[in-house]
């Protein structure tokens, strides 16, 4: 159990869990929005783990077809037995319903119309009509909670009206300078605090860099420590080894970061010039540029 609460700490977000909480407690559902690596699913977790309720997972994609949902007819048995309803497999939201669970639903913006007029009937109406099963009535504690990127251009707007008037909102936005920072010490080994520091400055401006049309979140630093970390072993140089970490700041970041149309520069340009910004010039351009700021560890 330790392990398990463990491997969820959350840092900071106090405020969402509390509001999470105490909307759950009162029945309604819940929307958490935000962009990808801000803790949605991790908070949720939390909570979830916190409730001794069942929890269920589904992910919005055109694969989450109502049956799938719902559940089905198991058809050999249907064929010896007929539509009995022990035949029938229960799918999350059955499951969830009928033992006051909760279901998580990641990307509800990407969910099915069809799958979706299911999920919204039940979250209005807490029952279900399943053709040859019958009224399935949602026992207390049964909430849904979705997650949606309000950036995710996919099918967003035909969500939204029919979702909101449904559920209730906790916008969640990214974590402050002092939460990645503690995030990062749990999840990555890093050089140092100085180090640790800069990193997370770095990934940071990706998301206020003109630029920049998405940046990275947390995701984005944590590996960049992981790989950092890795290949200085490899290398055999110094933890915090400044090319080590301009590798890993390339790989762990130019595919996240998204580079605006107005822009002639690859997102590798733009990450080299971040990394310089924060952990100072090349050591060999160091020579020939003497006025530079000192890199970390010179200080
Ligand atoms: N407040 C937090 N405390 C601890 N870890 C966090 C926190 N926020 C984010 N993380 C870490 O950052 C990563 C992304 O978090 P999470 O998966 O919860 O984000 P999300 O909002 O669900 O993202 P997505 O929209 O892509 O599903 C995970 O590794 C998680 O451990
Ligand atoms: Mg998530």
């Amino acid at each position: 159990m330790t392990a398990v609460l463990a491997a969820l700490a959350v840092v900071d977000r106090a405020r969402e869990t509390e509001l999470l909480e105490a909307a759950l407690a009162s029945g309604a559902h819940v929307v958490l929005e935000g962009p990808p690596g801000t803790g949605k699913t991790t908070l949720l977790r939390r909570v979830a783990a916190g409730r001794d309720r069942s929890f269920a997972l589904v992910e919005g994609n055109a694969e989450l077809t109502p049956a799938r949902l719902v559940g089905h007819f198991d058809p050999a048995l249907v064929l010896s037995r007929g539509y009995q309803p022990d035949v029938f497999v229960d799918g999350p939201l059955l499951t969830a319903m009928r033992e006051g669970g909760l279901l998580y639903v990641e990307e509800l913006n990407r969910v099915p119309e069809e799958t979706l007029n299911t999920l919204l009937t039940v979250m209005s109406e807490r029952e279900i009509v399943v053709p040859r099963l019958g009224t399935v009535r949602a026992a207390p504690g049964f909430a849904v909670v979705a997650a949606m990127n309000p950036y995710d251009a996919v099918g967003t707007a035909r969500v939204s009206s029919a979702v909101y008037d449904r559920t209730c909102r906790i916008a969640m936005g990214y974590q402050s300078a002092e939460a990645e920072a503690q995030i990062l010490a749990q999840r990555a080994p890093v050089p140092s605090d100085d180090w640790r520091d800069r990193a997370v400055a770095l990934v940071r401006a990706t998301r206020e860099h003109p630029e920049l049309r998405v940046g990275s979140s947390v995701r984005g630093t944590i590996d960049l420590a992981g790989i950092g970390h890795q290949l200085a072993r490899a290398r055999g140089v110094a933890e915090g080894d400044w090319q080590a970490g301009l590798d890993a700041a390339l790989v762990a970041l130019s595919g996240r970061v998204r580079v605006d149309e107005s822009s002639t520069r690859t997102p590798e340009e733009i990450i080299a010039e971040l990394y310089a910004e924060h952990f100072g010039p090349a050591p060999s351009d160091e020579a020939g540029d003497p006025g530079e700021e000192p890199r970390p560890g010179e200080a």
